[in-house]
């Protein structure tokens, strides 16, 4: 892998390894019929073999194949049948007799069965006899860009935007049709090129002015079973149509829609719909006209209905100038209170798009109180991909075992997030990660995090070993000591960001705006309601019933749960109380020692993973050893700076020694 390996490739690299019987079979190949719309899929499927295995197919009649590929329709016709099917975009995957037979539900189906069988090759896991049947969990498994049109991205760490460029569309047709080929890979096929803050020129992505642009863009992802969510601006009617309001209950403005939208399904006649950022930090929406959320959703769910659309309305709403003196508002609680009464009033094709946490992806905030409360609504989980609080791309933070977490909470309404998965939770949607830079990422091993996002967005069950297992066999080859160093290095990143930033779940203490580096009260004196409350004695907020009440939006199991301190998982402990820095944890150290012994070994671990990276120095290739080695350098230097302002802050707060006498600024 060494020679081969292109930080551009990801995890769909040259020059794998393969026996060369199993390339034999590889190499004759025949699409069950003949079917223009599945040709598109036979051209993939050879590609990828020379890509991957250096091997050319041949297509050949079907007696002589050695893989056949087709859709479960074709397949009733010629293979055996035994009643198992996957369901709509899934795939079954079975050797039967030195042949390969790959069934697609449906085109996407198969298609994704395509690369998931080369991949399964190219990490040598294809089982012998494999039978392998799946169905994706959710129906939308969407990817929201945050680019803005001037080429800048919004949250984004790995340069600029490979769609725009000074307020227009600026796109290299091959990086776009390779950006598909990735998504596809890992089964996303919902894609939002601009940011849920639509600015004014992005107002006009969806009018003649850019249209036809956007239908390129569409023209290059449809071919991958990929469909276009434009974000819109709730105001068009008046920044695009010259209305006088944007008001969801006027009949001009709901006719002003109906007939935009008509104009917009002309150029893009697949458009998968809108993503509506609206009443939340400043953008436009129904709540200035007096009307609720449903008013606006269903407006927009109406106009799009015709055409088989969606809306995907976010919940991001809070009041985001809050009185710090009551202690009673509390920001966690907005999107319960806002969208909660709503339940049973939205169409049935918008899907309420809610941020996996209450506040906003902090490294560690419980599960919004939403699923399982809002069971006559359809749910998206919304992550971010992109590392705003956990390290921006230069610190390496594998997003998966926060996933994991999301996942597997029981919300006891009932089951866990994952159980709801293609019943409450139609829909998974993560804020891109990716931009212009030559990895794609920044940070080469945050591939790891859009790779995970998509496996998980299939399958929430997977975790995050079994996906890092894949994702370092895919990206960097089969030497068991380079795989092994770099799954753990992806493994140990998450628990020592945590570590040297956000002790027992206090959110905020980043630098404010920027949400890179530490500042304890950055966030304390601004109007974001974004607080720790921190005195000489007491640190935390009591969100319990005596307190804001937050913990009262919970099933009333999880609401004893995490208002008693007992039971309260530690790791949330100050996000749900506020306690004396003398309080005793379960293992009889003080709030405070954790948070001083946390910070040390947060640097430490920062410390350690550098160094195992160093170890790998003559075993990779030379462009992914500098760009890793240069990040962990910044990570460093970031992870000290964290232990010793944080160190410091609560030190000089409290007059309390570390015990362990280690190196506190006076
Ligand atoms: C965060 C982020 C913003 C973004 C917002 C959102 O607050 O800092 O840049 O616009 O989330 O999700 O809409």
């Amino acid at each position: 892998m060494k020679q081969s390996y292109a930080l551009y490739d990801t995890w769909l690299q040259r020059g794998y390894t393969l026996s060369e019987s199993m390339k034999t079979v590889l190499s004759q190949a025949v699409l069950l019929s003949e079917d223009q719309q599945l040709e598109f899929c036979m051209k993939e499927y050879i590609r990828g073999v020379r890509r991957m295995f250096g091997a050319e197919v041949q297509q050949v009649p079907k007696e002589q194949a050695g893989v056949l590929l087709g859709t479960l329709e074709q397949a009733a016709k010629c293979l055996p049948q035994d009643g198992k099917t996957p369901g709509a975009e899934g795939f079954r995957i079975y050797e039967n007799g030195g042949h390969i037979a790959v069934v697609g539900a449906d085109r996407s189906g198969l298609l994704y069965g395509i690369y998931r069988l080369l991949m399964l090759l190219a990490q040598g896991k294809l089982p012998e006899n494999a039978d392998i049947c799946e169905t994706p969990a959710v129906q939308v498994r969407a990817l929201n860009h945050w680019d803005n049109m001037s080429g800048q991205i919004e949250r984004g760490y790995a340069g600029e935007s490979i769609f725009f460029k000074d307020e227009d569309f600026c796109f290299e047709e091959q990086r776009v049709v390779d950006y598909a080929r990735m998504l596809a890979s890992v089964g996303i096929n919902t894609l939002t090129i601009n940011n849920v803050n639509v600015h004014q020129t992005e107002t006009f992505l969806i009018s003649e002015r850019f249209l036809p642009k956007l239908a390129r863009i569409a023209d290059l992802f449809r071919p991958f079973g990929i469909r276009l969510l434009v974000s819109i601006n709730f105001a068009s009617p008046m920044r695009i149509g010259g209305l006088a309001t944007s008001d969801p209950l006027d009949e001009g403005v709901q006719h002003w829609w109906e007939r935009q939208t008509e104009l917009i399904y002309r150029w893009i006649p697949d458009l998968c719909g809108f993503l509506v950022k609206a009443d939340s930090e400043h953008e436009p929406g129904p709540y200035q006209y007096g009307r609720n959320h449903a008013d606006g959703a269903n407006m927009l769910a109406r106009a799009l209905k015709p055409y088989g659309g969606i809306v995907m309305w976010r919940c991001f709403v809070y009041d985001c100038a809050q009185d710090w003196r009551n202690q009673k508002i509390d920001r966690p609680r907005a999107a319960y209170d806002n969208f909660v009464p709503l339940d049973g009033q939205f169409a049935d094709n918008v899907i309420l798009q809610v941020k996996n946490g209450p506040y906003d992806f902090q490294v560690r905030e419980p599960v919004t109180p939403l699923f399982g409360a809002m069971k006559q609504t359809h749910l998206a989980l919304e992550v971010q991909v992109t590392q705003e609080y956990t390290g921006q791309q230069r610190d390496l933070c594998s997003l998966l075992p926060l996933w994991q977490d999301v996942l597997q909470f029981d919300t006891k309404r009932p089951g866990t997030v994952a159980d709801m998965f293609g019943s409450q939770i139609t829909a998974m949607a993560g804020v891109a990660n990716i931009g212009k830079s030559e990895c794609w990422t920044g940070h080469p091993l945050a591939q790891v995090n859009l790779y995970g996002f998509g496996r998980l967005s299939w399958n929430p069950a997977l975790t995050p070993e079994e996906i890092t297992d894949e994702y370092v066999k895919l990206a960097f080859g089969s030497d068991p000591e380079v795989t092994g160093k770099i799954a753990d290095i992806l493994q140990r990143s998450y628990p020592a960001y945590e570590d040297y930033t956000s002790p027992l779940g206090l959110c905020w203490m980043v630098n404010p705006g920027y949400h890179y580096g530490p500042n304890v009260e950055g966030y304390e004196y601004t109007r974001w309601g974004t607080y720790l409350r921190a005195t000489c004695r007491e640190v935390g907020i009591d969100r319990t019933a005596a307190g804001t009440g937050y913990t009262t939006q919970y099933a009333p199991e999880n609401d004893t749960l995490f208002s008693n301190t007992d039971t309260c998982p530690e790791k949330l402990l100050l996000f749900f109380h506020r306690l004396p820095y003398s309080y005793k944890l379960h293992d009889g150290r003080t709030i405070l020692q954790y948070i001083y012994d946390t910070r040390f070994h947060g640097e430490e671990e920062a410390e350690a993973m550098a160094a195992e990276w160093d170890t790998l120095k003559d075993k990779i290739a030379p462009s992914l050893y500098e760009a890793v080695a240069e990040r962990f350098g910044m990570q460093l230097e970031n992870a000290r700076e964290w232990r010793d302002v944080v160190n410091t802050y609560f030190y000089r707060h409290t007059g309390i020694a570390d015990e362990k006498g280690r190196k506190i600024y006076k």
